[in-house]
């Protein structure tokens, strides 16, 4: 055999295992002989290893070095058996070529440069992504090379709303007066800004994909804060559209926080599996999101600070009322918490394939 056909062989090999896993089966909403599991934040601050990194460099050295990150990236999946890896960086990166500064601030957390009036928003560059953010590519393609060849690498960005609520207030916030300030006082100015994060968030999920991720995650995370109405009119058509302009090239999901008024409207911007936080329960979820898609979820992290007995009666009342339907990935409402032993993380991710083993 050549070379190139030894090479092409292998390649497929790889691709075939990758493609048969139980994670992406399960975003296929085929058969698996367990439910797959990973966390949100499965990588950070919970794990003494990413703590003693961090003690010598700053989060954004962190994101910014494709060694370390792929390290950070590589050790928390294997030390927790998860059955996919989610690429260490964060959704705020994407600001910084937006030209608004982008600072973590110890005890704050982040901080950027507030964008609010129509001047603010014209000057908002069209950016490249793959350019501006090449050492995020550079991170995946290393990481893909570094993880196990059966173990998927999921790629994400913020989702329109969330990104735009960060620009508009300057960082987290509790109310998202200014953002709703601007949705509904500013309509005009409002879609101008969604439309150019829109665009932007195409181009930087699309360049992840072409580094070597085998799904992605929107993370609408505060999206939960407004009604259904003004989701509807003021988010959904932006949401829809970032999904629509990554051509179905690998599974989506679809995720946010507070949402079980949201979760119809969500499954319906898009996505093959919707996020579900803990504040609903995944049957009745599923329910509103429909059978025709896979879910994602839904223990509360809080519950991974108590006991290993605590923590399954949980994990089997989320099982049962997944039902053994195929598409269901098991993770958390939201992401780990810093407080949480490392110990039961491990356990929760034996016990999901344990106790789901059919
Ligand atoms: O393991 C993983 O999940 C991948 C890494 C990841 C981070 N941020 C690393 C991080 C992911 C997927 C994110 C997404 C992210 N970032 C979201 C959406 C998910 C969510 O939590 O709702 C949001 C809203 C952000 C913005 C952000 N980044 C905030 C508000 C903060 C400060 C508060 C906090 O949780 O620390 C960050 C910092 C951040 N992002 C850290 C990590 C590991 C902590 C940085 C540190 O070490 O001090």
């Amino acid at each position: 055999m050549t070379c190139f056909l030894k090479l092409r062989d292998a390649m497929t090999q790889k691709a075939t295992l990758l493609e048969q896993s139980a994670f992406l089966k399960a975003c296929r909403r085929e058969k698996t002989p367990y439910t797959p599991i990973w966390l949100m934040r499965q990588a950070g601050r919970y794990m003494k290893e990413y703590r003693d990194l961090r003690a010598k460099t700053p989060f954004l050295e962190l994101c910014k070095n494709k060694d370390l990150a792929t390290e950070i990236t590589v050790s928390a999946q294997e030390k927790i058996g998860a059955d996919a890896a989610i690429i260490f960086s964060d959704i705020l990166l994407i600001v910084e070529p937006f030209g608004l500064g982008l600072e973590y601030i110890k005890g704050d957390g982040p901080s950027v440069a507030r964008v609010r009036s129509a001047r603010d928003i014209e000057a908002l560059p069209e950016i490249d992504p793959k350019e501006s953010l090449s050492f995020v590519m550079d991170a995946i393609r290393q990481t893909r090379q570094a993880l196990r060849p059966d173990v998927p690498l999921i790629g994400f960005a913020g989702a329109p709303f969330t990104l735009a609520s960060y620009m508009i207030e300057g960082g987290p916030s509790d109310d998202f007066l200014a953002t709703k300030g601007l949705m509904r006082g500013e309509p005009e100015l409002w879609k101008k800004l969604m439309a150019k994060i829109t665009h932007a968030t195409i181009k930087y999920l699309s360049a992840q994909i072409e580094a070597g991720v085998q799904a992605v995650q929107i993370f609408d995370s505060w999206v939960g804060c407004l009604s259904a109405e003004e989701y509807e009119k003021s988010v959904f058509p932006y949401s829809q559209h970032v999904i629509l302009g990554l051509k179905s090239k690998v599974p989506v999901i679809h995720f946010g926080t507070n949402t079980p008024h949201l979760l119809s409207l969500m499954s319906k911007a898009g996505g093959d599996v919707i996020g579900v936080d803990h504040r609903i329960q995944l049957d009745e979820a599923w329910k509103r999101i429909g059978w025709d898609k896979a879910v994602q979820g839904n223990l509360d992290p809080k519950i991974l600070c108590s006991s290993v007995s605590e923590i399954k009666k949980h994990v089997e009342a989320i099982l049962r009322q997944a039902g053994s339907r195929p598409g269901h990935i098991f993770n958390l409402g939201h992401g780990v918490l810093p407080e949480t032993p490392v110990e039961n993380v491990i356990a929760l991710v034996d016990m999901v394939h344990d106790l789901s083993r059919r």
